[in-house]
């Protein structure tokens, strides 16, 4: 008998562009008859495992998975797992893969949830591996966008911050790269440029155009979305750097006088000094709406990779 393939989430790309049309419908049909989705995954069990700190992924990816009827479990760091013991990635999810029915999981190694597919009998969810991809991220970002401007077409984006280690910009540039008419202003000091790879795999294979700046309010009058990203001081080899880039943007009611009236101020979250808080009570500020939108796109994706009807 031919062996049942098993669908994965690990690059954004792994989605096509009609795919993740029908996860954003379906997000927004849960938004408005949560009741009728409140059973679909009574029996199946969804495991997070994360072998890096989070608070919006994890608790979304279990709260969507309640929200179904399903169950969870799983550990929020690799201390208290036998991984601490020395226990490899691929035997731990070749094991969680006998007690579970899908699994996310994040690791702070770029690669490791693709290395997990090769051990797992269930679906495998990247919830973010190191500086690279973050693409259930992506999907929050994109209904975002789509509830909050209607269209993925024809906008102008600022990224700011940390472009380098920031993950979930290179998913969303990889995303909406691949609708019409998209430009990018890329904002962040020398030291946190986008990377080559993303810019010549990316931007310039598809003639997207971008301006790079270092100024967060040149060109702020001309943006759609501004997406505002945390330093990422997890990644940095040395804390001077860090110090020294920590608080480069820090995004506030003064910097927004000459933005648009219907700008989306986004921001995956967790958010330090970068957005400061007088621009919390803004109506251009999407930011904890988007982190809601996160449980419901991850409630459509868990629904599309278990193939429930
Ligand atoms: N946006 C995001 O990935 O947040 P957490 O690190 O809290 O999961």
């Amino acid at each position: 008998m031919e062996k049942k393939k098993i669908r994965n989430l690990i690059d954004i790309k792994d989605l096509s562009v009609k795919e993740i049309d029908e996860l954003i419908k379906v997000a927004n049909d849960i938004i408005d008859n949560k009741e009728k989705y409140s059973k679909l995954c009574d029996g199946k069990i969804l495991a997070t495992l994360f072998f890096e700190p989070s608070t919006r992924t994890r608790l979304s990816f279990e709260s969507a998975m309640m929200r179904l009827g399903g169950k969870v479990l799983g550990f929020s760091e690799s201390s208290s797992s036998s991984v601490s013991k020395g226990e490899s990635v691929a035997d731990t999810i070749a094991v969680v893969s006998g007690y579970s029915d899908i699994i996310a999981m994040r690791h702070p190694k770029e690669g490791a949830p693709l290395v997990a597919t090769t051990k797992s009998k269930v679906p495998i969810i990247n919830a973010g591996d190191g500086g690279h991809n973050h693409p259930t991220q992506t999907l929050t970002d994109l209904l975002t966008i789509k509830r909050e401007k209607g269209k993925f077409d024809d906008l102008t984006i600022g990224l700011c911050g940390d472009l380098k280690f920031g993950r979930t910009v290179h998913s969303l540039i990889t995303a909406i790269s691949r609708y019409k008419n998209i430009k990018f202003i890329l904002i962040s000091p020398e030291e946190l440029k986008l990377p080559e790879y993303v810019k010549e795999e990316i931007l310039d294979k598809n003639n997207i155009e971008y301006i790079e700046t270092k100024d967060i309010e040149e060109y702020i009058d001309k943006l759609d979305i501004l997406y505002m990203t945390r330093v990422q001081k997890e990644r940095f080899f040395n804390e001077a750097d860090y110090i020294r880039l920590k608080d480069y943007y820090i995004l506030n009611k003064e910097k927004l006088k000459n933005a648009k009236k219907d700008l989306c101020i986004m921001h995956p979250l967790p958010r330090v000094n970068e957005i400061h808080t007088d621009v919390d009570d803004d109506d251009r500020a999407c930011y904890f709406k988007q982190a809601e939108y996160g449980v419901y796109i991850r409630m459509a994706l868990i629904l599309k990779l278990l193939e429930v009807k």
